[in-house]
C-alpha cells in the first residue's frame, strides 16, 4: 500500500530505526511540496534523502569523500545521515538551495521493503525524502500512533498512508555527518555515537556536539508541556504542583511525592529508546511541566541531552 500511495505521488509516514518518517518520492516536486505543508516546515530546512544502499551514491553525490565511503560501508543500513556534494540534477526543493545532500539508508525492515518495492517500480535511482514525521518544532513520533497524532488531521484520508512497523528501535534521530576529504564534522548527534564514528574516521573536533544544520534551531523536539532539566540534586529544590508534573530521569533517581513518573530507563539506549514516547504520553495526560534529569554526556547520552537542552526553550 506504502509503494502505491507513493508511486502516486502521494504521502506515506514509514516506521525507520529512530523515529517514523514522512516519506515523499524524492524526484516528485509535489510530493516534496506537500511534505512541507504537511509539517508546516519552512522551506529553508533540506531533507533527507533515503536510498536503498550504498549504490544509490552515484545518482545523488557529485563526488563521494573517502571518509563517506568509509562510514557508508560500516554504518549502513543505520541510523547514519551522510551529508555530500550533490549531483547536478538534485532538485533545490530537496537540499533548501544548498550545494549538499543528506542521504541515509535505513535498517528497517519494512522500509527496506517500501524501497525495494519502489525500485521495481520507478527504478533504481529511485530515493525517498522523508523528514521525521512530526509538525515542524515539535516530538519525532516513534510509533505509528504518535503519527496519527501529530499529523492525523493534515494528512489525506484514503490517499496518504501510514505504515506501522511498532516501536522504533533507537528512539532519537540519526546522527548527521558533513563528510569532508580527510574529516567528517557531526551536525546532529544521534544514533551512532562520535566515539563509533572515530574508530573508523578522524573527527573535526570543532563540530562537537554543536548542530549546524539548518533545522538545528536552538528551540525544537518540544511537547506541549514546560520542561526542565534538572540534576539529582536540584530535583529537589524545583518547586512545582505536584499533580500537574511528571518526571523523566534514570533508574537510580527517586520520583518526588505526587510526581507522576514518565520514566525510569536502566541504560541510556532505553532512555533513547522511550524519550519521546514519555515526551507525548506527557501532552497525553495535560501535564504542564515535565522535569528531566538528564543521563551522562557519553554515546548516545550526546544526543538525548542535545534533544532535552533544546525541548527545554522556550
Ligand atoms: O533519523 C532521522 O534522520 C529521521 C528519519 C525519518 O530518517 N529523519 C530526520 O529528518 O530526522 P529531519 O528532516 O527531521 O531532520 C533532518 C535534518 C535537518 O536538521 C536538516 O536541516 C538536515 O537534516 N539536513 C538535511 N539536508 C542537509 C544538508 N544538505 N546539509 C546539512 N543539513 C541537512
Ligand atoms: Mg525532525
Amino acid at each position: 500500500m506504502a509503494v502505491a500511495a507513493l508511486s502516486a505521488g502521494d504521502l506515506a509516514a514509514l516506521p525507520t530505526e529512530t523515529v517514523y518518517g514522512l516519506g515523499g518520492i524524492a524526484a516528485f516536486p509535489g510530493a516534496i511540496e506537500r511534505i512541507y505543508q504537511v509539517k508546516g516546515r519552512p522551506a529553508n530546512h533540506p531533507v533527507i534523502v533515503h536510498v536503498p544502499d550504498s549504490t544509490s551514491l552515484e545518482f545523488w553525490a557529485s563526488s563521494v569523500p573517502a571518509t563517506a565511503r568509509t562510514l557508508v560501508k560500516v554504518f549502513w543500513p543505520g541510523p547514519l545521515t551522510i551529508v555530500v556534494p550533490k549531483a547536478h540534477g538534485v532538485s533545490d526543493a530537496l537540499t533548501a538551495s544548498q550545494p549538499t545532500v543528506a542521504l541515509r539508508s535505513s535498517s528497517h525492515p519494512l522500509f527496506q521493503e517500501v524501497l525495494r518495492g519502489l525500485v521495481d517500480a520507478l527504478g533504481p535511482s529511485v530515493g525517498i525524502a522523508a523528514p521525521s514525521a512530526n509538525r515542524f518544532g515539535r516530538v519525532s513520533p516513534t510509533t505509528a500512533t504518535g503519527v496519527l497524532d501529530e499529523l492525523g488531521q493534515w494528512l489525506t484520508p484514503g490517499v496518504d498512508v501510514i505504515l506501522d512497523g511498532g516501536r522504533c528501535d533507537v528512539g532519537v534521530e540519526s546522527t548527521i555527518v558533513i563528510c569532508g576529504e580527510s574529516s567528517v564534522r557531526i551536525a546532529r548527534s544521534g544514533g551512532i555515537t562520535a566515539e563509533q564514528l572515530g574508530q573508523y574516521v578522524v573527527m573535526d573536533q570543532a563540530g562537537g556536539e554543536e548542530i549546524r544544520v539548518p533545522g538545528g534551531l536552538p528551540a525544537h523536539y518540544r511537547p506541549s508541556a514546560h520542561v526542565v532539566l534538572a540534576d539529582r540534586t536540584s530535583l529537589l529544590s524545583i518547586i512545582a504542583i505536584p499533580e500537574t508534573t511528571g518526571l523523566i530521569a534514570p533508574a537510580d533517581t527517586p520520583t518526588p511525592q505526587d510526581w507522576r513518573r514518565l520514566m525510569a530507563p536502566e541504560t541510556a539506549e532505553a532512555y533513547a529508546h522511550d524519550l519521546y514516547a514519555a515526551l507525548r504520553e506527557a501532552d497525553r495526560l495535560g501535564l504542564t511541566t515535565v522535569v528531566a534529569v538528564l543521563p551522562p554526556a557519553l554515546g548516545i547520552g550526546i544526543a538525548i541531552r542535545d534533544r532535552l537542552e533544546r525541548a527545554s526553550r522556550a
